[in-house]
């Protein structure tokens, strides 16, 4: 199998980070990470990936120690409560200290600055597991679903329909970069960031896609290849839970909704999934859903993250 990156990518903070070849690299290398999952054994063998985890996680968690394990690496999970870091020492001297012994680092925690702090003090480098803004892993892996499915990217309706969140950010960021058409449904003061919006905007023109952010979850989703939702209530966001049900109920995805959609339309959900909330289980669990190979693609996607990051020995 071709293991070829062309990419430079020092850090994966988020999707903007890549341009086009380096979407396509990676998404070309999980690709046949997936077909030959041990092809890459070798060649980083004795390496180290610290993986700190400041919020729960299944399968971000799950697929970075499991693909770090098929590329020969060893993953250390860091909690904050295990590390000087949850007694107040501070990011930078954490994130120094830790790349005298690891090759990379994975951080899942709240502020995007955080991660950006860590990144510039570490000197090796740093991958969003997910941050309050970002999910960029979640995104490749979407993306890939999305390849296998309908054979290419290009020109693919995308309709994300909710809480104008991280995961809605990151695709927005990757939709655009792969040359999609990209429409958001999100009710007055959820919506994705303004200065998202318009960097995905700008990158989707010079790719042939579009990006449109509306209130108004039908005209999102009318002939979309995909509909996509997440929770309402992101972690970290649990004082809000009242009024987040509240306002976001018109934007529940339902067999109705789905049917404004192109009839080839699949359902996508990074889980976990809130069955009842964001979306009904006749969807989640119906035909359309693609749910769990959609979280399966977690793994071969980290471990391109990882090769491309994490040079050979
Ligand atoms: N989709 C996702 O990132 O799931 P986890 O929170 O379980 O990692
Ligand atoms: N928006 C969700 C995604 C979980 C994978 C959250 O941040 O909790």
């Amino acid at each position: 199998m071709s293991t070829e990156t062309t990419s430079r990518l020092s850090d994966f903070l988020r999707i903007a980070d890549l341009d086009r070849t380096g979407l396509d690299d990676l998404l070309n290398l999980a690709a046949a990470l997936k077909d030959h999952p041990t092809a890459m054994l070798d060649e980083r063998r004795g390496k180290t990936v610290g993986c700190y985890f400041n919020k729960p996680s299944t399968r971000t968690r799950v697929s970075f120690e499991a693909a770090a394990n098929r590329l020969g690496m060893l993953p250390i999970m860091l909690r904050p409560d295990e590390l000087q870091l949850g007694r107040g020492e501070p990011i930078a001297d954490t994130a120094r200290v830790l790349a005298s012994f690891v090759e990379a680092i994975v951080v899942r925690t709240f502020a995007q600055a955080d991660l950006e702090e860590m990144a510039a003090a570490a000197g090796v480098p740093v991958i969003n597991a997910l941050t309050d803004e970002h999910h960029p892993c979640q995104a490749l892996a979407d993306l890939l679903t999305l390849r296998e499915r309908f054979g290419e990217l290009e020109g693919l309706r995308l309709a994300y329909v909710g809480d104008g969140n991280n995961v809605a950010h990151s695709l927005l960021e990757a939709g655009a970069l792969a040359g999609m058409q990209v429409a958001v449904a999100s009710p007055p003061g959820y919506e994705p960031d303004a200065a998202i919006v318009a960097g995905a905007e700008a990158v989707a023109a010079e790719n042939g896609g579009s990006v449109r952010v509306v209130t108004d979850p039908a005209a999102a989703v009318e002939l979309a290849d995909a509909v996509y939702t997440d929770v309402w209530v992101s972690m970290g966001e649990d004082a809000e839970r009242d009024r987040r049900l509240r306002d976001l109920e018109p934007y529940r995805v339902d067999e109705a909704l789905m049917a404004k959609a192109s009839p080839r339309a699949v359902f996508m959900h990074c889980l976990p999934a809130h069955r009842g909330e964001e979306v009904t289980a006749a969807v989640i669990d119906g035909p359309t859903s693609v749910v769990f190979p959609q979280a399966a693609n977690r793994l071969p996607t980290e471990g391109a993250v990882l090769a491309t990051l994490v040079g050979p020995t």
